[in-house]
């Protein structure tokens, strides 16, 4: 499932991370990549200990954990804590490649299956060109570029890429998802149910049938979540 959380920062946040960033020093994005991806990796990475990175992967934690949306489409067991990338100048794109399907936690002591990957925009699209996420899974290709403090998640499995970032350059906070619900199209359906019982009871408010629905939900998450 590829789906757009729209407004995940909000205006502040978008300008203490811009005030964050102006005085950051960037890396080479390729020490983050598994042997693969590290062909088709060029772009830089703020250094994960690095006070601009902190702050704003907590920033970026924070507005998850306050949004319905992203809490009902990924159902999170864990998150991998957000990293910070940069695409422009001569580092300026990300080839084909798919996400490493396990990724150690900075602690060395946990490791993540990544379930979602997550890119939450930080600049605005006039600020630069090129730059598409183009994704590809069983949905088709979709080529995505959202406003700053918009979000997408899409399924670990696909192939992605950046495309090459022509002019300015494209930042942005990047991440994964271990979900309790580990399949793609069990999340789809939970999700879809969630979302239709949300527009029953604004339309006709608690019934019976909706609370029926609910329990019905409860009793798949139940069957499929994994905690
Ligand atoms: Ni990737």
């Amino acid at each position: 499932m590829l789906l757009t959380l729209p407004y995940l920062l909000s205006p502040q946040d978008l300008n203490a991370a811009s005030q964050l960033l102006k005085f950051a020093a960037w890396s080479d994005g390729k020490d983050s990549a598994g042997s693969q991806a590290r062909l088709a990796k060029n772009n830089q990475q703020l250094p994960r200990d690095s006070e601009a990175a902190q702050r704003i992967a907590a920033m970026v934690m924070g507005a998850l954990d306050r949004s319905a949306l992203f809490l009902t489409a990924t159902l999170p067991k864990r998150v991998f804590p957000p990293r910070i990338n940069r695409y422009g100048g001569s580092a300026n794109h990300y080839g084909d490649h798919v996400d490493s399907a396990v990724r150690q936690m900075a602690d060395r002591r946990e490791r993540l299956r990544t379930d979602i990957s997550c890119t939450v925009f930080l600049s605005d699209p006039e600020d630069y060109d090129g730059g598409e996420l183009c994704i590809d899974d069983t949905f088709g290709e979709r080529q995505v570029k959202l406003p700053a403090g918009h979000a997408v998640i899409y399924p670990g499995t696909s192939v992605h890429q950046v495309r090459p970032v022509t002019r300015g350059h494209r930042i942005a906070c990047f991440f994964w998802v271990e979900s309790m619900v580990r399949s793609d199209e069990q999340r789809r359906l939970l999700y879809s149910m969630d979302m239709a019982l949300l527009r029953l009871r604004q339309l006709h408010g608690e019934s019976a049938e909706t609370v029926a629905l609910t329990g019905t939900y409860h009793n798949l998450l139940r069957m499929w979540a994994d905690t």
